[in-house]
């Protein structure tokens, strides 16, 4: 070794004994704002970025370390936002850039970062980019991917049999070209092509942009879509291999999705743009920027976007674990070993990250029943590293009932009246209540873009607000205990005391042990802990209570025989530190 490199890292050892505090995403509790459906300010209906400014003190109130919001950039809306015409600019609908820069700033002086929604894998077919491919201008021509499809007995046929995740061919004529483009989502979704640099120089620039602006880092839409298999030498690509178990070519799941996801190219763009992030926090300063990525992979895929050897990658990779995984049905030894999995399976060094709803998903509530709210936010902010929560989940909302001449996700009115509601995904997006009033004190307007659930005077931010153990409090007492150095820092035991009741044990040195106990079902339990965890203190107090609970906050419990009511979750805690 050089006297400089043993000089340098003296000086890197030195600095990690300075800082040794670990960055503010490690232990955050994140809140994913759907902007649409949030708070709207103006009266027409819509969310928009004023109302999130303006509510940005209530998620101050439940504990909220950073918000990461669904698009608000300028789009036809022909998937509300996700279809994006313009990368840089606000859509009119959600406010101005100046209200953007507003809600920042506002942000900034309430500590609460602020995540945007980065949207890589396509944009609006009505996007400058793409109607100059379309014009085949020699810079843009190869920005997206563009075929002509094979001509058949005189009829023209597409590329491939690659199917949209909204239903039907991934592949769709343009008059104007006379050919093909690939729109693995809507077809007003054209997917971009990020084997062309100039495209991934395009995308950098978008990154950097909104760096620039504040941001505080990036939740990336469907990287899993970003590469589709290389084209032969004549241009052509492959079909994908059928699934046996439907035989309509227009259902996403006809094929086996071989070349058209999980591409080996993939996690080395998340590795460029996390250089990206790193490279503007050396020339800025300030808090590290994070990349949150959104990729439906099996669990070995998902890893390797934490990075390599060689390679930092997204901070958090979705843990969606959960969410593919477990139903109303599932036993303590199905959580168990899901949450084990990902522990064991994230490479060293790295956080974990937990996920149970988002946007695209039925409530929570409506998917493991009312009953199981509590529960799964228990479980979610006890857990080792960061929660992710949707808007609304901290009040247990319900899917909202959305009628078939309501709907308007394309997801479900790209398919059939008779099945809608298993492909929609409205429900989950119908307006934030806020209070027990008219339209739930979403807006000022008469109506809203859709319809408010029914059952908000019953689940509402203010009726919440007064009632001691309502999920909204449930949910803010978490947070108080997520501050407790056991929770924000210790190790972890994820144990299933039987099929039907799960724990999780929370413990560090010199601090008192935390457990968290989850009645899925809806017996009631008795269980000694000492059958799963050893070495346990004899006696606890009720640190969390639910409304299910008989126990009061701070009811002295022994860990060999703790009672649970149906469906009840708790946390408890040792009445002496180890
Ligand atoms: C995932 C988003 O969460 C979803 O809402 C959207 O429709 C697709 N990506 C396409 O952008
Ligand atoms: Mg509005």
């Amino acid at each position: 070794m050089t006297t400089w490199s043993s000089i340098a890292l003296l000086l890197g050892l030195g600095l990690l004994a300075v800082d040794a505090a670990a960055p503010w995403w490690q232990t955050a509790s994140f809140y994913q704002i759907y902007p649409r459906s949030f708070k709207d300010s103006d009266g027409d209906g819509i969310g928009d970025l004023n109302g999130v400014t303006e509510k940005l003190e209530y998620l101050k109130e439940i504990g909220v370390t950073a918000t990461w919001l669904s698009p608000f950039l300028r789009s036809p809306m022909a998937d509300f936002g996700y279809d994006i015409s313009d990368f840089k600019e606000v859509d009119p609908l959600f406010g101005t850039m100046e209200d953007f820069e507003n809600m920042v700033a506002r942000a900034k002086q309430l500590n609460v970062k602020i995540i945007l929604d980065f949207v890589p894998n396509h944009s609006s077919d009505e996007c400058d980019w793409f109607i100059r491919s379309a014009a085949g201008e020699e810079k843009y021509k190869d920005y997206y991917i563009w075929h002509p499809g094979f001509l058949e007995n005189g009829e023209r046929k597409p590329p491939t049999n690659w199917v949209s995740v909204f239903r039907g061919s991934a592949w769709e004529w343009h008059e104007g070209r006379q050919e093909y483009y690939l729109h693995q989502f809507h077809k007003k979704q054209p997917d971009f092509n990020f084997r062309n640099p100039v495209v991934r120089e395009e995308m950098n620039n978008v990154l950097r942009f909104w760096l620039e602006k504040g941001v505080d880092g990036f939740r990336v839409d469907a990287i899993y879509h970003a590469f589709e298999v290389e084209a032969d030498a004549n241009g052509n690509y492959p079909d994908e291999p059928r699934n046996d178990w439907t035989n309509d070519p227009d259902e996403y799941g006809y094929t086996h999705k071989i070349y058209t996801v999980d591409q080996p190219e993939t996690p080395h763009l998340v590795y460029e743009w996390r250089e990206i992030l790193e490279q503007f926090q050396k020339e800025n300063g300030g808090d590290e920027r994070i990349l949150m990525v959104e990729t439906w992979s099996p669990i070995e895929i998902v890893m390797h976007y934490y990075g390599n050897e060689t390679a930092e990658g997204a901070q958090i990779p979705f843990n969606f674990q959960l969410i593919s995984n477990l139903h109303m049905d599932s036993d303590a030894y199905h959580y168990e070993y899901l949450i084990n999995n990902w522990l064991s399976l994230m490479p060293t060094g790295k956080s974990a990250n937990w996920v149970i709803g988002n946007h695209d998903k039925n409530r929570v509530g409506s998917r493991f029943g009312a009953d199981r709210v509590d529960l799964f936010n228990i479980l979610l902010l006890t857990l080792p590293g960061c929660s992710i929560t949707y808007q609304g989940e901290e009040l247990g909302m319900l899917d909202g009932y959305v009628s078939w001449e309501d709907t308007v996700d394309p997801q479900a009115c790209n398919g059939y009246e008779e099945n809608y509601m298993a492909m929609s995904r409205d429900p989950a997006r119908t307006p934030m209540h806020w209070t027990n009033g008219k339209l739930a004190g979403f807006t000022s307007g008469s109506d809203t873009w859709l319809p408010v659930a029914q059952d908000y005077a019953q689940r509402n931010v203010q009726t919440e607000r007064g009632a001691p153990l309502s999920h909204l409090n449930v949910f803010k007492r978490l947070q108080q205990l997520r501050q407790e150095p056991t929770i924000e820092q210790g190790a972890t035991e994820v144990k299933a005391v039987s099929g039907y009741v799960l724990a999780v044990k929370r413990y560090l040195s010199g601090n008192y042990v935390y457990i968290s106990l989850f009645n899925i079902f809806d017996n009631i339990e008795n269980v000694n802990l000492n059958d799963v965890f050893s070495g346990l203190p004899d006696n606890f107090q009720y640190a969390l209570v639910t409304d299910k609970s008989i126990k009061q906050l701070g009811d002295k419990v022994s860990a060999s025989s703790v009672t649970l009511m149906p469906h009840e979750a708790v946390v408890l805690r040792s009445t002496t530190t180890i």
